[in-house]
């Protein structure tokens, strides 16, 4: 039994149920055994791959994207460059790499990363060790806008959404409840384990679109209110310092009724309520939750884009072909297999999407021709 599984059990033993948030928060984050506090979960041999560890490209292309908006803010120096959950910091490696060409931007740049685990922050610097920008660490956005306010930023953030606490609701009978998480003891000598519940009806449905309140009993809705947070403070960071902000993540364009909350362990999926801090937990995003609450700020809001083609317009099929053209016959094949898994629609190209802010009057690529 892990600790942590002991530790969210005793809790429920003692104060009752606990929201999906709370298990969710804590199996990722918990100071001592939450998933991405201990460890590099990345790549072929651990539990889950992103774009930006599939192919540098993915990165490049950012990259010209960031130099691209940079200059379309009429080259601000200082700017900050910030992303929020960078994992190993592969992106920003590879997005700065290619920015640097840029005349005057590797004077101009400040990068900041958000991050919470010190694990990962271990390898973001040795990822960032040798290169013109080494980052700023922040824990949340929130000391992000209160340390840099005053100059334009660049925001970046590939499957940081996808990580937040959500929380869902069931319809019963008699209305919307929460759904909650329960300890069972076992019977008969049996290990108990985690178990789904029923909690309190709603009394405020406000969190539920209403279209979706008239949904039959057994429908689930999922609402990630941290990631409504984060994503208003981005929003108004930018609307008052004036910049843009890239998001990737896989998720859906319009809010829906059905259960989206997923575990990985090796490639392969696994019970979420199983062993809390030793699989990745994911929610897919709700680009129309980003998307709203990031207008209401007032903003602008283009997109989600499908992620192929997003990159295809960007120029990814370019700089594959650039990479082909010194290539070995075996690079060429992994440059194409890379290439395929970023763009193709039964891969991440049509789940994965790109949702865009910028700030009043800013044309941005792709979207301004
Ligand atoms: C799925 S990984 C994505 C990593 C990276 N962007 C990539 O594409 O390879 C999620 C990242 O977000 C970080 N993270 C998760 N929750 C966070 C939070 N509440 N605040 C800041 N970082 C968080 C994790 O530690 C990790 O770096």
């Amino acid at each position: 039994m892990s600790s942590l599984r002991d530790i969210l059990k005793n809790e429920i033993k003692a104060r009752g149920p606990i929201t999906v948030s709370r298990y969710m928060a804590q199996a990722l984050g918990h100071d001592e055994f939450g998933y991405y506090m201990r460890q590099d979960p990345f790549g072929t041999d651990g539990d889950f791959i992103t774009a930006p560890e599939i192919s540098q490209m993915f990165g490049e292309i950012i990259g010209v994207w960031v130099a691209v908006v940079w200059q379309a803010l009429g080259q601000p120096n200082p700017f900050n460059l910030i992303e929020l959950g960078p994992g190993r910091g592969t992106l920003m490696s590879d997005a700065v790499r290619a920015a640097e060409k840029m005349p005057g931007f590797e004077d101009a740049v400040r990068v900041t990363f958000v991050e919470t685990s010190p694990a990962l922050k271990e390898v973001q610097k040795q990822t960032m060790a040798g290169l013109f920008a080494m980052p700023a660490w922040r824990d949340s956005f929130s000391d992000v806008d209160a340390d840099f306010a005053g100059c334009p930023s660049i925001i970046l953030a590939n499957e940081f959404f996808d990580a937040l606490p959500i929380d869902q609701y069931e319809k019963a009978d008699d209305g919307w409840h929460h759904r909650l998480i329960n300890w069972a003891d076992g019977e008969n000598g049996e290990a108990g384990g985690f178990v789904f519940a029923l909690g309190e009806i709603l009394e405020d449905e406000s969190v539920i679109p209403p279209d979706l309140r008239i949904a039959p009993p057994g429908a689930l809705f999922e609402h990630c209110a941290s990631g409504a947070k984060i994503i208003s403070e981005i929003a108004t960071h930018i609307q008052t310092n004036s910049g843009a902000a890239l998001i990737f993540d896989y998720g859906h364009v319009e809010p829906g009724i059905g259960e989206t909350l997923q575990a990985l362990k090796a490639h392969e999926f696994f019970d979420p309520l199983k062993s809390p801090g030793e699989a990745d937990l994911t929610a897919h995003v709700d680009f129309s939750l980003l998307g709203d609450t990031a207008a209401k700020v007032g903003t602008q809001v283009f997109g989600p884009v499908p992620q192929g083609a997003f990159l295809s317009r960007l120029g990814l099929r370019q700089r594959a072909d650039k990479l082909i053209l010194n290539a070995t016959p075996e690079q060429i094949q992994e440059i194409e297999t890379a290439y395929a898994r970023l763009v193709d629609a039964d891969q991440m190209g049509t789940l994965f999407k790109a949702l865009c802010l910028a700030s009043p009057g800013l044309g941005l690529p792709p979207w301004s021709g």
